[in-house]
């Protein structure tokens, strides 16, 4: 197969969200909505990806980079308007363009795999991505002719009465031969009820062409949702969560509520480990088999946790290297550490690995005891086999097999208080 390029439409500006930023920037589980985007399509083996861009063009491009080429749109004047911008970038070339919305982000790699599949293999100058709706209000219909094909697609305010009736909708998603894109575009007018430009349309001018278009349903609904609102945005969240959550499940992860345990993407979890409510584990997080995390804990960017550990409540983990069968239970900040194997880590422990300047580590070797608020000022190395006393500040090195103790002796002042 040919290389697919992609558009991505990021022009919009986001009204209902009320926002000063622009709307593809905010963020689902840390990840900027059309970085989602961008991102799923690299999945789907895209590697050339135009992103075209209006408002706040300069926020957005400062997110992509250059992992993407920028078209812009100066005015939005729809969406078929937007991928007119994206025609100058296209000019030349032969195969497949993929047209994606910067503010639908939670579309599978798979659907774009499948809907490519398809207009390769049923030789289709346009196959869109539809899906069929309770309530259908708002959206594109899809209007079929007799025989069943796409005849053209119909806007909500252009609709009659029994169009409006059709729950197939559009779900915004196309592959479309890119010569015949071109040509198609070129013809489009702004003749209907909302004055714009639509994309829609091509479908219909291709099919007065004779070109051969086509529908694939998709299986999900939920991947053809889009952000508008902030209601939205959390109501994605919610579905991306339970996606994730199930996806570790399958995999043998025990969650004892997918409705509070919030795992970013990109986490690998072994099977039999059992993640209590109120965790939140950030992306690229390992953790082993066996497990136990939580309740309250929290897991962030760097964390490399082996088998049969525990992190209990209200731990917070950053940049954190865990030893097999080692425990950190209570109360403990571990950041930008490596801890050895079968090692307890007592409640209330921390390092201290910031300085107000930079960060530094600390290293602690295994089958060795921490007592209870312990401080680690880092950086500094703690050997195997060791024993630190509750309540110590660690500002050395500590030896192999030695007990520490780093704190004032207690004074009983006998008969003080009776004074
Ligand atoms: C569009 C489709 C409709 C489909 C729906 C699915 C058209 C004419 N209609 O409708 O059939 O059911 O999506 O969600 O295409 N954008 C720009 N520049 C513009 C206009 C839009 O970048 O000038 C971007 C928006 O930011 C948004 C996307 O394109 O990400 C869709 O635009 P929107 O106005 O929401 O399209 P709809 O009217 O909902
Ligand atoms: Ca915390």
């Amino acid at each position: 197969m040919e290389d697919v390029i992609a558009v991505v439409m990021a022009a919009g500006k986001g009204t209902r969200m009320k926002t000063n930023k622009a709307k593809v920037l905010h963020k689902i589980y840390g990840k900027e909505l059309v970085v989602r985007v961008v991102e799923t399509a690299y999945k789907a083996g895209i590697k050339d990806i135009i992103t075209v861009v209006g408002h706040k063009r300069e926020e957005v491009e400062k997110v992509l980079g250059d992992s993407v080429t920028y078209a812009y749109q100066e005015e939005l004047l729809g969406t078929g308007h937007t991928a007119m911008q994206a025609i100058p970038f296209l000019k030349g070339r032969k195969g497949k363009v993929v047209v994606l919305y910067g503010d639908v982000p939670i579309i599978r790699p798979e659907t774009i795999k499948k809907i490519i599949a398809k207009s390769v293999l049923d030789k289709e100058y346009a196959t869109v991505l539809t899906a069929i709706y309770d309530n259908p209000t708002g959206y594109g219909r899809i209007i079929r002719d007799a025989s069943g094909n796409v005849k053209e697609i119909v806007e909500e305010k252009d609709a009659n009465e029994e169009q409006k009736k059709i729950k197939e909708i559009n779900a915004g998603v196309y592959c479309f031969d890119i010569e015949e894109l071109i040509l198609a575009l070129e013809k489009l007018d702004n003749h209907n009820a909302q004055g714009e430009y639509y994309l829609t349309d091509v479908i219909k001018i291709m099919n007065e062409k004779g070109l051969k278009t086509g529908t694939i349903v998709v299986e999900d609904n939920t991947e053809t949702l889009g952000v508008n609102d902030r209601m939205q945005l959390e109501m994605l969240t919610r579905i991306l969560r339970i996606r994730i959550n199930q996806k570790h499940m399958e995999n043998g992860v025990t969650i004892e509520d997918t409705n509070n345990t919030y795992i970013y993407d990109d986490v690998e979890i072994g099977p039999d480990t059992v993640i209590h409510p109120n965790t939140t584990i950030k992306s690229g997080v390992v953790i082993g088999e066996n497990c136990e995390i939580g309740p309250n804990a929290y897991i962030r960017e760097g964390c490399k946790i082996a088998d049969n550990v525990k992190i209990g409540s209200f731990v917070e983990l950053k940049k954190a290297i865990i030893g097999e069968g080692t425990k950190v239970p209570h109360l403990s900040y571990m950041g930008d550490c490596e801890i050895g194997s079968h090692t307890n880590i007592g409640c209330g422990t921390i390092t201290c690995n910031y300085d107000g300047f930079k960060k530094s580590k600390t290293i602690i070797g295994n089958n060795s005891f921490v007592g209870s608020n312990v401080n680690f000022i880092a950086p500094v190395t703690v050997g195997d086999n060791t024993l630190i006393a509750a309540g110590s500040t660690i500002t050395d090195d500590v030896p192999k097999d030695s007990l520490s103790i780093a704190r004032e002796r207690q004074t009983n002042k006998e008969g003080w208080n009776k004074k």
